[in-house]
């Protein structure tokens, strides 16, 4: 034999034979789409950050969800904009708050044929924007937070959550829920933790989504992880795991594909990823410059993150990509 080998340009030869070694492959199974409801409006509401993605009313959430439905996606999670925001974000606990109305009407249309997660979090419901209740030096008090999230997670199942997704970063969260959650009777609602979340800069284009300013120009760095750590995550995922988290997820996706790879590597758990407002709308913005090509960056982001070992795919590109691969 003479070298250089001439053998790894092969396999590449035709689209078939590059489908058949494919070691990826994206599926509507893979994909969860990110929804926002908000209380008190009639009409849609199209967010400019998030180009395609809308604030819907509860009727136009009703019809989204059927046809992502109808695609083949297997869950939704939902997030809610109240009509209404106070210090302690009360409206997040409200039986009738948006939230948990259209959780029932999602489980009313599809009962368990499609899973419905609920954000767990009081950030878009505080007037001051935070994630937690403050103290009075306004910092954000992580055990008083506690005891909301704990009424919210106990609201979001009664109206009919399969998964509670707690997104706030308090210390001690996932024990806190499941301890609700098990005492309420809803011992069978699982627990999808934001267990690495980080405190990013592309978070922006979803704070437009649902009107939160963070008061004071503040910022959410004494809870959600410094961008710089990667060990820490694992302490992060462990941490929610031993808990009682039944999956944990990292955010936002393609800076932190070295989490997720490490995280698949020494876990056994199902991983989601969650490919953020501001990874959505860096696509957008530079396709409609005619600078890249939408649809095939779409996915070959969101393939790149379950490449890395993610199961599952939080992103606003999941209706695309599903009518893409139907
Ligand atoms: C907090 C929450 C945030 C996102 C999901 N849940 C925002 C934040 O932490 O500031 C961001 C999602 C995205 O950017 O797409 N409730």
């Amino acid at each position: 034999m003479t070298f250089p080998q001439r053998r790894l340009r092969r396999l590449r030869r035709t689209p078939a034979l590059r489908r058949l070694v494919a070691e990826t492959r994206l599926n509507p199974d893979d994909l969860v789409a990110p929804l926002f409801v908000r209380e008190g409006i009639d009409e849609p509401r199209p967010i400019a950050s998030l180009p395609g993605q809308v604030q819907h009313t509860r009727a136009s959430l009703r019809a989204e969800v059927k046809t992502l439905k109808d695609l083949g996606i297997p869950a939704v999670i939902v997030f809610g904009i109240p009509a209404r925001k106070d210090p302690m974000g009360s409206e997040a606990w409200n039986p009738d708050g948006i939230v948990q109305c259209a959780l029932r009407d999602l489980r009313d249309d599809h009962g368990d044929d499609l899973v419905l997660m609920a954000d767990l979090c009081v950030d878009e419901y505080t007037d001051h924007g935070h994630c937690g209740v403050l103290d009075d030096r306004g910092d954000v008090d992580n055990d008083a937070t506690l005891e909301l999230y704990e009424r919210i997670a106990v609201a979001q199942a009664d109206a009919g959550a399969h998964v509670i997704a707690p997104s706030g970063m308090m210390d001690g969260q996932v024990f806190a829920l499941r301890e609700a959650l098990d005492d309420a009777d809803f011992d069978q609602v699982a627990i999808l933790a934001y267990a690495a979340k980080y405190a990013t800069a592309l978070y922006g284009p979803f704070r437009e989504a649902v009107d939160v300013t963070i008061a004071g120009g503040g910022d959410r760095r004494t809870y959600q992880q410094d961008v710089a750590n990667g060990r820490e995550a694992m302490e992060e995922i462990r941490e929610d795991l031993a808990e009682g988290a039944d999956m944990v997820m990292v955010k936002p996706a393609l800076p932190y594909l070295d989490v997720i790879a490490r995280a698949r590597a020494e876990l056994d758990v199902p991983i989601a990823a969650y490919h953020v407002s501001g990874e959505y709308a860096m696509v957008h913005a530079a396709a409609e410059r005619g600078w890249l090509d939408l649809d095939a960056v779409a996915f070959e982001h969101v393939l790149a993150v379950k490449r890395a070992g993610a199961d599952m795919i939080l992103t606003y590109f999941a209706r695309r990509l599903a009518e893409a691969l139907a």
